[in-house]
């Protein structure tokens, strides 16, 4: 009989699309892509993908139909709430309202934050983060987890009573380093303060714990979780919500319109549709489920080991390399998942993330990934220049071991000899002179040509 340590030796994890993409050279031939940017969109997964087209027949608009594939596509689209719910470990009770990604369940809780609450949050935090919110209070990147708490629980002491919100990060996109998260929850709960998680990162490498952990809300991105279909969702408490108006103003929020003294008079619906006017994405919504479901389902601890197992040979690789310097806000002692991001003395981020892509085949971001005042600092204290970009490599389940040689090896390579063909800067971004690859034959251009070819 097979113990379970044996069956564990044997996980896989879910495919995605993709996997066996290859892709042209500019020194010839073509190279197996090596996606190791799932930070910024996962691949698609195999079973998204299959869902999605399984869905695709059944087509049809959202709380706006009587015929049987509306009635079908609305089940789809109400159903998935307690799957996206589950998910997020939040309370059975909690409102679930689709969006079209984190950046967008953000600004909708900022919409709906009543006046005058005091909102915190860390200045490393992402964009999405950090913007949405009128005079948010900023704290400094902190230098440990627990100067997190001590910066966070002082702040909390000198905010003025009434509301406060305190915005947290699961885990960073530039460093992949694991925030104390419910640490930081119970700090903000002792001193009344509610809390939005930016899960973003997180939601891909770990189970989201939103009861346990005392989590208010979270936000998070159906690209990240291996559903790219332009949906997301913020999950939490309901009141905050229900006494704002609706984000948008339009189809679906209003349950009555009617007129009064040639002025509009409207009900609006409760929450979630008070916040989700116009036709509902229930592609999106369907397969953001279904990569919630495959995520939870496979397996977190397998995950997890997988991931680590592929980040630790990422790290001490490209460690090694003479002139590499990797970016973290506390030390290599802290958990990180995911991502890491780093600078090459001497050479511009820019170019090696173009070098990789055009020479190797191998896809990473670089710049600040809209991370700046964190991205900036870390890049600073590594000792580089004012600029502020670094590259970033990351990693999910698409990842193998080789993609991770091939990068470290790539990049050894080109801080030892620099890159083998011409490139020129335009507008801070490098491209190789000339580029010999051919057009890809989905590029926007020749969509006319593959639409005659199919009549
Ligand atoms: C930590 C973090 N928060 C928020 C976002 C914003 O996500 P989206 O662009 O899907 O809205 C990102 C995206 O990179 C992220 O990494």
């Amino acid at each position: 009989m097979q113990t379970s340590s044996e069956v564990r030796r044997y996980w896989l994890p879910p495919r995605v699309v993709g996997a066996d993409l290859e892709v042209p050279l500019i020194t010839g031939g073509t190279a197996a892509y090596a996606n190791l940017d799932h930070a910024a969109s996962a691949p698609c997964l195999e079973k998204v993908a299959l869902a999605v087209n399984e869905l695709l027949p059944w087509y049809a608009s959202v709380h706006r139909g009587a015929g049987l594939a509306s009635t079908v596509c609305t089940g789809i689209y109400e159903d998935s709430r307690d799957v996206v719910r589950r998910f997020a470990g939040a309370e059975t009770d909690a409102a679930v309202v689709y969006t079209r990604n984190t950046t967008d369940a953000m600004n909708l809780l900022a919409h709906a934050v009543p006046a005058g609450t005091a909102v915190l949050c860390f200045g490393s935090d992402h964009h999405a983060a950090l913007l949405p919110w009128r005079d948010a209070r900023l704290l400094p990147m902190p230098e440990s987890p627990e100067d997190a708490l001590v910066l966070l629980d002082d702040a909390l002491s000198g905010c003025p009573a009434g509301h406060r919100l305190v915005v947290l990060t699961g885990v960073s996109n530039v460093t992949g380093e694991v925030w104390p998260v419910a640490e930081l929850a119970a700090a903000a709960r002792r001193h009344g303060a509610r809390t939005v998680l930016d899960a973003a990162q997180l939601a891909a490498h770990l189970p989201l714990r939103m009861a346990e952990w005392g989590i208010d809300w979270a936000a998070l991105s159906g690209h990240k979780i291996y559903a790219p279909f332009g949906a997301g969702a913020l999950v939490g408490r309901g009141d905050w919500l229900q006494k704002a108006d609706p984000y948008l103003a339009g189809g679906g929020a209003a349950s009555q319109v009617g007129e009064v003294a040639g002025r509009l008079a409207v009900d609006w619906h409760n929450v979630p549709e008070r916040h989700e006017a116009g036709t509902p994405n229930v592609v999106g919504v369907h397969a953001l489920a279904v990569a919630c479901e495959v995520l939870s389902g496979c397996g977190w601890a397998e995950v997890a080991a997988h991931e680590e197992a592929l980040l630790k040979r990422l790290r001490s690789g490209l460690d090694a390399i003479p002139g590499v310097r990797l970016l973290s806000m506390w030390g290599p002692a802290g958990r990180s998942v995911g991502a890491t991001s780093l600078i090459v003395d001497g050479t511009d981020a820019a170019l090696l993330a173009a070098v990789l892509s055009a020479e190797h085949g191998i896809g990473v971001r670089a710049g600040a990934f809209c991370a700046r005042p964190a991205t900036r600092a870390l890049v600073r204290a590594a000792g580089a220049g004012p600029e502020g970009n670094a590259l970033r490599a990351s990693i999910g389940l698409g990842t193998t071991p080789a993609h991770v040689d091939r990068l470290i090896a790539a990049i050894g390579s080109i801080v030892r000899t620099g890159p083998q063909r011409k490139f020129e800067a335009v507008d801070g971004a490098w491209f190789p002179v000339p580029d010999p690859r051919p057009p890809i034959g989905i590029a926007h251009g020749r969509m006319a040509e593959r639409a005659a070819a199919l009549r």
